[in-house]
């Protein structure tokens, strides 16, 4: 197959003015082309259509420790570059928590986190609707705003805030620690901003530690108390990795909840008709929530690593190579999802795989989809002649390789 016509990994990154432009249009190629794509530079397999990407996802024989990975997988095994001077973690919590363990030790970790979570978000829908209120009060005298600055980025920081338990007298230090612990996975910082992400780093592991003291000796109604409750009553997770877990949850579903409310906001902005269909049935909010994860998946791709010689899609898989499941390919695959660019909020197609899937589905993905349900039905209930300030302009994607979503976004709201 002529796979040097074809795009490589980093080609498919807002890098590539191409992509930029119209990232479906190169997506669709690669899908169409070559389904199981050797980037050989990267040193991992590309897979764009659905069946693979449900496939693999669905395979718990998979590995995912990037440490797992053959040399030749440079791209995922970058995650095992040293930390950057400064970072005064100690070596075993510094990992990225859930996402690149393995079982057993994986399953140990995530079943007490991902049980005391599910609990919380069970009763968090009041706290999530007054923290939306709040952002959209202090906006709502303006005539325009910066939905992303002033709203998108600002809720979920503060929902996983009141979550975890973060006291009200720390809220402005933690927000500035996570936008800071947020820089981690961006590839190419400046120096201020490598410094933000070590303080924001050390600033959320001291925070951490402190929080689960303070719990053991009086507990409270939040998440951390929760968990330091579960490790007495027996639960297998160190302190170590309790600390790890909730500075995941904290990366894993703030950008990432972000892009959803930005995504979805703007996608209403630019088709009225879903809009009108949105206002006349409120029920119409779930459709919405999973059609705008369908079709600007906020993050691109995510990765598995073949534990054993595998045939995928008519390719020969080695043992300890590694495979980009690229997910916002697979969500436009026409094959499950019929005229894939069409924003349609009644769609009933197959499920998308916006959170991944099998054992290392997105655990936040119950508080990820309430949050953007209340964020977006909130925003246009109370604005209901939001409309985009300046319609003839292009929407500005972020540079961020593999998430997609808005730098910024001016809405007029009155
Ligand atoms: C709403 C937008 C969100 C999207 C699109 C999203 C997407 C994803 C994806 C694609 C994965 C990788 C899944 C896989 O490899 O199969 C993941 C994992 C994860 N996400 Fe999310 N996420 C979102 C929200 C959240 C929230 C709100 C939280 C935390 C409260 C969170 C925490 C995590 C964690 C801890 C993992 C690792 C799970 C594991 O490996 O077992 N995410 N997410």
């Amino acid at each position: 197959m002529a796979e040097d016509k074809l795009p490589g990994v980093m080609e498919l990154t807002p890098l590539n003015p191409a992509f930029n432009d119209d990232p479906y249009a190169l997506l669709d190629k690669l899908r169409s082309t070559d389904p199981v794509h050797r980037d050989t530079a990267a040193g991992v397999f590309v897979l764009t259509r659905y069946e693979e990407v449900r496939g693999i996802l669905s395979d718990t024989t998979m590995w995912r420790h990037p440490e797992r990975a053959e040399e030749a997988a440079v791209l995922s095994r970058q995650m095992l570059n040293p930390a950057p001077p400064g970072l005064n973690i100690p070596k075993e919590e510094r990992g990225a928590g859930l996402l690149f363990m393995d079982e057993p030790d994986h399953m140990r970790v995530r079943t007490p986190i991902a049980k005391a979570l599910y609990k919380r978000v069970a009763k968090s829908r009041p706290m999530v609707q007054q923290v939306v209120d709040e952002w959209l009060d202090k906006a709502k005298a303006r005539p325009t705003i910066d939905l992303m600055a002033d709203f998108a980025f600002r809720v979920p920081i503060d929902v996983i805030a009141h979550t975890l338990g973060v006291d009200k007298a720390n809220f402005a230090q933690f927000r500035e620690w996570s936008e800071g612990a947020i820089l981690g996975i961006y590839p190419f910082r400046s120096e201020a901003e490598t410094q933000a992400y070590i303080d924001g780093r050390n600033g959320l592991w001291r925070y951490t530690h402190e929080l689960m003291d303070a719990r053991r000796k009086k507990p409270a109604d939040d998440l951390v108390s929760d968990m330091v409750a579960l490790q007495a009553e027996g639960a297998e997770i160190s302190d170590a990795e309790l600390s790890m877990g909730l500075v995941g949850l904290l990366v894993g579903g703030n950008l990432t909840t972000t892009d959803l409310i930005g995504n979805a906001i703007w996608l209403l902005l630019t088709h009225p008709e879903q809009r009108a269909k949105l206002v006349a049935d409120p029920s119409l909010i779930g459709g919405t929530v999973e059609e705008a994860l369908r079709l600007e998946s906020p993050v691109d791709i995510t990765s598995r690593i073949a534990p054993r010689e595998m045939n995928v899609g008519g390719c020969p898989v080695h043992t300890s190579q590694s495979l980009l499941l690229h997910l916002r390919a697979a969500n436009h695959d026409p094959k499950v999802f019929p005229d894939p660019r069409r924003f349609d909020i009644t769609r009933k197609d197959a499920p998308h795989v916006a959170f991944g899937g099998g054992l290392h589905a997105c655990v936040g993905a119950p508080l990820g989809r309430m949050m953007g349900q209340v964020a977006i039905w909130t925003f246009f209930n109370r604005f209901p002649n939001a409309r985009l300030a300046y319609p003839n302009e292009e929407p500005q994607w972020s540079a961020l390789p593999f998430f997609r979503g808005l730098k910024t976004l001016t809405v007029a709201i009155q």
